[in-house]
């Protein structure tokens, strides 16, 4: 039994085949997945989904690349749904240096925005970053104490883990950690305490090896928590339920059945 601590099934990539793909995942033994939306039409359409399906959960949160365009009444768009049951947290939120689809300056704003706001909603963040490892953890000091959050997807060295670590916030792998040459990914996988560990596909995107480069779906977190166990030298079973643990803890699934 997992729990895929991060997909995006209202994705367009899902519309021809959701019910099956979902039914492929409860019988891959997937018990729940936390849909992550990333601008307002994504978090309202993650909600959706959520309210469809007893097993699925909802975040509500814009990414950094629509810093430039937001505005005060999508803010309080946002407040509303926080508010909704089962939108458990905020998120998918940060800084995207690769990418730069916004100033940079306007990303860091929208980033303590939102970390603000979930202070003050009591709600967990789901953290993006990308190429932005220095201002992350700066932001999180200075934003995040006393907050519970993950870092999704997470991709870095050990020492920028630990440094995530350090912060309170737990390491969510993804498909790349599955791939030959990730080997700081390896490192990672193999030091980050189990207690602090969730597992995620981030899909339609980062599929694993060897599915590298196709559609990703919530089964295949699957093999991301066996490539764990292996890299770890432990058996999959104690890699899926310290995980699943860790995840309900995060985004309090008390009202999950399982
Ligand atoms: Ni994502």
């Amino acid at each position: 039994m997992v729990i895929d601590s991060h997909a995006h099934l209202q994705s367009v990539d899902f519309d021809a085949d959701r019910a099956e793909v979902l039914e492929r995942s409860r019988e891959a033994g997937v018990i729940a997945i936390i849909n992550v939306g990333y601008d307002l039409p994504s978090s309202e359409a993650a909600l959706e989904l959520a309210q469809s399906y007893q097993h699925i959960y909802a975040t509500a949160g814009i990414q950094p690349h629509y810093a430039a365009e937001t505005t005060q009444q999508d803010l309080e768009r946002l407040r509303t749904l926080l508010a909704q049951p089962k939108v458990v947290a905020l998120g998918e939120i940060g800084l995207d240096y690769y990418h730069d689809r916004s100033p940079r300056p306007l990303q860091q704003e929208l980033f303590r925005i939102q970390l603000r706001l979930a202070h003050e909603l009591q709600l967990p963040v789901v953290i993006h970053s990308r190429e932005a490892q220095e201002d992350t953890v700066r932001i999180l000091r200075e934003e995040a104490q006393g907050l519970r959050g993950v870092m999704h997807a997470f991709s870095g060295d050990w020492a920028y883990a630990e440094q995530c670590l350090d912060i309170g916030f737990f390491i969510s792998l993804a498909g790349p950690v599955t791939f030959p040459k990730a080997l700081e990914l390896h490192e990672v996988a193999r030091r980050v305490p189990l207690d602090r560990l969730l597992i995620e596909t981030d899909c339609p995107y980062l599929s694993p090896h060897p599915f590298r480069g196709r559609r990703n779906e919530p089964t295949r977190v699957t093999l991301v928590a066996r490539r764990i166990a292996e890299l770890r030298g432990i058996a999959e079973e104690h890699v899926a339920q310290a995980t699943t643990a860790n995840t309900r803890a995060l985004f309090d699934l008390s009202g999950l059945s399982v």
